[in-house]
């Protein structure tokens, strides 16, 4: 724990930066269980904003343990450090006037709400969207063989089979990725950003 630190605000401001580009800096926080369809929407959320002319940057699980997390595994207590350094990361982007796009587990409530209460006190808006599907319907797809493998004891903590997955309460947006398709997810997150007045 550092001491003897000053918070140096800077004379640049967010609301300045947001005029620059025409947009407001935002994060989009996507929680949901392995093979729920993060990445995937994710991914078409950014390209779809660079279309509108739009500046987004993703976040994505895997990618960040290749680099600023991989010192973290998957047991609770680096889980909840996974996502207090993604709370962070996303806070400063989004500070930076990015639009961002995070696709994380995140299964513990209270690690969702601390990062939250981050974005809460820095006046920038936090929007959680529960990427949801059944564990039958993500252990069918299986795109990476991991349920399988978990199934088979071959990895512990695994969320939805041998580690909690705490499904958002409230989420601002509720994306059923079963009864929806991509197009239609990124449609629908879109009209939300359009409705809050973030993408002018
Ligand atoms: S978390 O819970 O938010 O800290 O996880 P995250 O950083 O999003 O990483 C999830 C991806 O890691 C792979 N993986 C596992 N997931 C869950 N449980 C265990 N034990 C595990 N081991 C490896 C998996 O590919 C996850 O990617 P997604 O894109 O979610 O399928």
């Amino acid at each position: 724990m550092a001491t003897n630190i000053t918070f140096h605000p800077g004379s640049v401001t967010k609301p300045e930066r947001d005029d620059l580009l025409k947009q407001r800096g935002v994060t989009i926080w996507l929680t949901g269980l392995s093979a729920s369809g993060k990445s995937t929407i994710a991914c078409a959320l950014e390209q779809h904003l660079l279309h509108l002319q739009k500046f987004a940057y993703r976040l994505d699980g895997d990618n960040i343990r290749f680099g600023l997390n991989k010192d973290l595994g998957f047991d609770e207590k680096s889980r909840n450090e996974n996502i207090r350094r993604i709370g962070e990361v996303a806070k400063l982007f989004s500070d930076a006037s990015a639009i961002t796009i995070t696709a994380f587990i995140s299964p513990y409530r209270q690690d969702r709400a601390v990062a939250k209460e981050l974005h809460d006190k820095a006046s920038i808006p936090f929007i959680e969207v529960y990427i949801d599907a059944p564990l039958s319907v993500v252990e069918e797809r299986d795109p990476k063989g991991l349920y399988k493998k978990a199934r088979a004891g071959e990895i512990k903590d695994f969320t939805g089979i041998s580690a909690p997955y705490e499904a958002p309460e409230n989420p601002e947006i509720h994306i059923r990725t079963d009864e929806t398709s991509v197009v239609e997810a990124v449609q629908k997150i879109t009209e939300y950003l359009v409705s809050k007045g973030y993408l002018s």
